[in-house]
């Protein structure tokens, strides 16, 4: 694959498999795109969930890093804030400029490998960065992140993250029961993966399957960003996530998260990560 596809970095190779992906995202019933359009009260399902931690935005001047087809971030802008969004896949802006226009929303897209965000934002800072659900395990070095988030904040702005918890990326998948099967802490080696599928619903056959990916510890999160100047403000981790990431082993919620069917007591899926930059 490598060899045939002339890929040699692991940007590259995911690229290819997120532009692939974004136009079927887009069209698929999971992302709910139609009503995000039509109804302008109606939000995301992930942002709908975040709003009791995050709180009132109205007024602020955020950014979502990663922001693929933009749904959350034009959720987010729903709720009153300027936002901006980045991301590496040219095809995945493509959708969320599109989105955004259908809703009549004034988004800026950028797009940039998230290490230059910084850079592509022409040095702009932020009252907010948004960001999580699948995001972080895409980059193989979270200190380098953490950096970036620190240099995107104004002081006095707040990270919100949530996003899968470690635990739940070292379990493997395809087993039954919860058996650990890859790295909780970051590897310098990725977890190359050759998936055919998608996480939403879609008839779209997909070609460029093969992905680097790495895992990061929480502990390794929470200095990472200690180091990078910001305070931790508040860490919730939940027995749910929006994805059904453990297949046959989950149930849907009524707000559309899922959760084992037994003792969900037992592993975090997710956690909601809050940091400030002190003024
Ligand atoms: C799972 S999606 C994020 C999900 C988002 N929460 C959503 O559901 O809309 C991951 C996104 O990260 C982007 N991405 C992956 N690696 C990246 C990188 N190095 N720099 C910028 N964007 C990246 C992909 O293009 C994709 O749009």
């Amino acid at each position: 694959m490598w060899e045939r596809t002339g890929v040699t970095d692991y940007l590259d190779l995911n690229r290819l498999s997120w532009d692939e992906r974004a136009p079927a995202h887009a069209a698929s019933p999971d992302y709910a795109v139609q009503q995000l359009v039509d109804d302008p009260e109606f939000l995301s399902d992930v942002v709908r969930f975040d709003m009791p931690l995050l709180g009132d935005i109205s007024g602020l001047d955020g950014v979502h890093l990663q922001c693929h087809i933009g749904t959350d971030t034009l959720s987010l802008a729903k709720l009153g804030a300027r936002m901006s969004g980045v991301d590496f896949s040219a095809a995945a802006l493509g959708e969320a400029r599109r989105i955004a226009e259908a809703a009549g929303a004034e988004i800026d897209y950028v797009e940039s490998d998230v290490y230059l965000a910084a850079e592509a934002l022409g040095g702009r800072t932020f009252d907010l960065v948004f960001t999580g659900i699948g995001a972080l395990c895409w980059l193989p070095d979270v200190r380098r992140w953490a950096q970036v988030v620190g240099r995107l904040l104004r002081p006095g702005g707040r990270l919100f993250i949530r996003e899968g918890h470690p635990m739940l990326w070292s379990l493997d998948e395809a087993r039954d029961g919860l058996v650990v099967g890859y790295p909780y802490f970051e590897t310098a080696e990725p977890m190359v993966d050759d998936d055919d599928s998608t996480y939403v619903e879609t008839a779209t056959t997909f070609h460029h399957n093969l992905t680097h990916s790495w895992n990061h510890g929480l502990g390794e999160i929470v200095t990472a960003l200690h180091d990078a100047g910001l305070q931790l403000t508040s860490l919730v981790e939940h027995d749910t996530v929006p994805w059904d990431a453990l297949p046959g082993q989950m149930v849907r919620l009524p707000n559309s998260e899922y959760r084992l069917r037994e003792h969900p007591e037992r592993v975090a899926m997710t956690y909601t990560l809050q940091a400030v930059k002190p003024c």
